[in-house]
């Protein structure tokens, strides 16, 4: 669990993230793809060109997710539940790749706001994605 000072450190980044949310979740999911090929096996149903449509739309799923989970910190469990659902038993993603994509988001992010990116908020930001993840992975035992 986040402690209030890790906390108010992912609220501080997020309300700068949540400006461009669509952008930073369609950026890392290229970054994704880019530099773990082997994710895309998830998307074959998806047309992953740079700028597409899809990409776009799913980033923006992806960090409305992400939004939820800053908005209800401490139950990230009970915000995140249907997709957790979702995630382990529909789409049946490895639990590895929730920590390549927390790698991706977290590099976007430190792009965009290089000087909000301070260790602090680093170290906090990465910790809550791996929370987030946690929640996303916890079903499959
Ligand atoms: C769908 C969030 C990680 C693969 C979704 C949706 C959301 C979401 C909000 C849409 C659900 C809906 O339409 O009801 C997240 C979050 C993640 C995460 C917050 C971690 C931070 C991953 C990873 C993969 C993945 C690591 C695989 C590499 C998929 C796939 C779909 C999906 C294949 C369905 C896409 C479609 O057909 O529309 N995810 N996801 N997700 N996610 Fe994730």
């Amino acid at each position: 669990t986040l402690t209030q000072a890790e906390k108010a450190a992912v609220v501080a980044i997020w309300t700068k993230v949540a400006t461009q949310a669509d952008a930073i979740g369609a950026e890392s999911l290229e970054r994704l793809f880019s530099s773990y090929p082997q994710t895309k096996t998830y998307f074959p149903h998806f047309d992953l060109s740079q700028g597409s449509a899809q990409l776009r739309g799913h980033g923006s799923k992806v960090m409305n997710a992400i939004g939820e989970a800053v908005k209800y910190v401490d139950d990230i469990r009970g915000a995140l539940a249907k997709l957790s659902e979702l995630h382990a038993y529909i789409l049946r993603v490895d639990p590895v790749n929730f920590k390549l994509l927390s790698h991706c988001i977290l590099c976007s992010v430190a792009a965009r706001y290089p000087n909000d990116f301070t260790p602090e908020v680093h170290a906090a930001w990465d910790k809550f994605l791996s929370s987030v993840s946690s929640v996303l992975t916890e079903k499959y035992r």
